[in-house]
C-alpha cells in the first residue's frame, strides 16, 4: 500500500487537482455560504470566518496516513478558476477503505468536473494508494450526487432510513461503493 502518500496536484484532460490556497478564499465562502449548495450536505451555510478556519485546516490536510486523514483539494477549471473541491477520507488503513466526496460551485454544474475529478481520485486511491474499497455517503433525495456515483460505477449498498437527526429533520442515508477489482474492470464483479 502506498501510504503515506503526500499531495501533488493531479492533472485530468480538463480540470487539476490542486490544494487550497490563501486566494481561494472568496470563492470557496461564495460556494460554502450558499444554502443551495450546502442543501444535502452535513453542514449548513458557512460564515466568512467559518469558512476561512476551513480553508486554513482543509489547506494544510495534505498527507494521507492514518485513519481520518483526509484531503480536500481544489478543482480548477482549464481557465484555472476555482470551480469547487473534491474530498478522500482515509477511513481504515487495515480494511483500505476511504471516503469519497464532492461540492461543485454553482457555475461549474453540468459539465462533468465532478466526474472528472473523481476518476482522478478514484485512480490515485486503487492505484498508487492500493486501496480495495471506496465509498460515498449522501442524501438519497440528492439526485445529482446518486447520478454521480452511478456514472462512477459505484454500487448501490445500503438506503439508512432515519438514521440521523439533521437540519432540524430525521434523514436518510445512502451508500454507494466501489472495490478497487470493479473499478478495473466494470464488467467482473
Ligand atoms: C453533486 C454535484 C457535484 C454533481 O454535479 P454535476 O455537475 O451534476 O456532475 P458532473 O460535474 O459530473 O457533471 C455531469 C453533467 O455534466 C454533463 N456534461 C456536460 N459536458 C460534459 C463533459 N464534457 N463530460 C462529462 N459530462 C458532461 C453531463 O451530461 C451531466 O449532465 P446531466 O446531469 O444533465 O446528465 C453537484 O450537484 C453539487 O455540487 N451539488 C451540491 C453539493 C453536494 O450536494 N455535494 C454532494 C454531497 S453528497
Amino acid at each position: 500500500m502506498g501510504l503515506p502518500w503526500d499531495f501533488t496536484p493531479l492533472h485530468g484532460e480538463r480540470i487539476v487537482l490542486d490544494t487550497l490556497r490563501p486566494d481561494d478564499l472568496d470563492a470557496l465562502f461564495a460556494m460554502q455560504s450558499d444554502p443551495e449548495v450546502c442543501r444535502y450536505l452535513l453542514y449548513e451555510a458557512r460564515s466568512l470566518p467559518e469558512v476561512r478556519a476551513a480553508l486554513a485546516r482543509d489547506a494544510a490536510a495534505t498527507r494521507l496516513a492514518s485513519p481520518d486523514d483526509y484531503l480536500q483539494p481544489a478543482i480548477r477549471d482549464p481557465e484555472g478558476r476555482f470551480a469547487g473541491t473534491m474530498y478522500l477520507k482515509l477511513e481504515s488503513v487495515d480494511d483500505r477503505t476511504a471516503e469519497i466526496g464532492w461540492i461543485l460551485a454553482p457555475w461549474a454544474h453540468g459539465r462533468g468536473y465532478a466526474s472528472e475529478a473523481a476518476r482522478l481520485l478514484l485512480d490515485l486511491s486503487f492505484g498508487e494508494l492500493g486501496l480495495h474499497r471506496v465509498y460515498a455517503e449522501l442524501d438519497p433525495r440528492n439526485s445529482a450526487s446518486v447520478a454521480l456515483c452511478r456514472r462512477l460505477g459505484m454500487r448501490h449498498e445500503a438506503h439508512l432510513v432515519e438514521h440521523m437527526w439533521l437540519k432540524g429533520e430525521w434523514t436518510d442515508t445512502g451508500v454507494y461503493a466501489i472495490l478497487e477489482r470493479e473499478w478495473r474492470d466494470p464488467g467482473v464483479v
